[in-house]
């Protein structure tokens, strides 16, 4: 008998088609009678196999295929963005870009400049020499042990300048040393951060770079200048842009690209 044949015969019967088989509390497979052999083992097997299947695909995805997609994503969510900023002012090194940013924005001024990630204090030390106002504060935060969390095939410990601290002879200049997650809670209930802020990201992982926006974003104000060394970073866009992007979106914040390098990397950003 055909299926066809059944389901003429037996209006409103069990899916099952087996005759007599109410449309409740059958617990059949779903394979009529009619079925060859064949087909019933497939089904006997696809019963038993396929939830094994589904439970044990979770521990089978290779570590690094999820990163990659990981990254993949954030890539082209990077995109997007771009492209929602229309012609991005572009060129030169890092420093062309904070030189534009510093002109453009007037920010040789009484501004509390943060930056985050100090290493050997090349950046620092370009901001320290570069804003010439008096009454500028600048605080430089890092563990000077390095990276507390593998950053690709970077391994955690990588810029690890055993706790030296870089010789910058500026009065204006304070280290804020520790992991940033031990030091900047304790930094703020001491600092009123009231001032335009410059805030320099430049700690390369996820974890610190969101981290440390979340705790400041109560003191992130319309007109503060955020700088992301490497916000661009095409292999490494699921550190920095996707904290990027997170904390924007959670924070409600909008900000507009001013300018990057020439390479797309490091990019300026102002709170609108
Ligand atoms: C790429 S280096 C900074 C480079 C520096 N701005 C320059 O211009 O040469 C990154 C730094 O971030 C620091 N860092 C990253 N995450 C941190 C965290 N959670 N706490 C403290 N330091 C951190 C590392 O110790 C490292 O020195």
């Amino acid at each position: 008998m055909t299926r066809q044949e059944l389901r003429e015969r037996l209006p409103g019967a069990c899916p099952c088609y087996v005759p007599g088989h109410a449309s409740t509390g059958c617990d059949s497979t779903g394979y009529d009678l009619t079925r060859g052999k064949d087909q019933i083992v497939k089904g006997i097997l696809k019963k038993a196999f396929r939830p094994w299947l589904l439970r044990s695909a979770r521990w089978l995805v290779p570590r690094s295929l999820a990163r990659s997609f990981s990254n993949l994503a954030a890539l082209s969510r990077m995109s997007a963005w771009l492209r929602s900023q229309g012609p991005i002012d572009c060129g030169g090194d890092r420093m062309a870009l904070y030189d534009r940013v510093l002109r453009a924005e007037g920010l040789d001024a009484p501004i509390d400049y943060l930056e985050f990630g100090v290493y050997r204090g090349a950046s620092l030390r370009w901001w320290c020499g570069h804003v010439a106002c008096s009454e500028a504060r600048f605080y430089g935060f890092d563990c000077f042990e390095g990276l507390p969390e593998d950053w690709g095939v970077a391994r955690a410990g990588t810029f690890d300048v055993g706790g030296k601290i870089p010789a910058i002879d500026d009065p204006r200049l304070e280290f804020v040393v520790g992991l940033f997650q031990d030091t900047l809670r304790p930094f703020l209930a001491g600092h009123r951060l009231e001032r335009r802020k410059v805030i320099h990201m430049d700690a390369d992982l996820y974890t610190s770079t969101l981290y440390v926006l979340s705790q400041l974003a109560p003191w992130i104000r319309p007109g503060d200048v955020i700088v992301f060394d490497e916000l661009g970073s095409l292999r490494m866009a699921e550190h920095e842009f996707r904290a990027f992007e997170d904390f924007c979106a959670s924070f409600r914040l909008s900000v507009k690209a001013l300018g990057a390098n020439s390479l797309l990397e490091t990019f300026a950003v102002k709170v609108v």
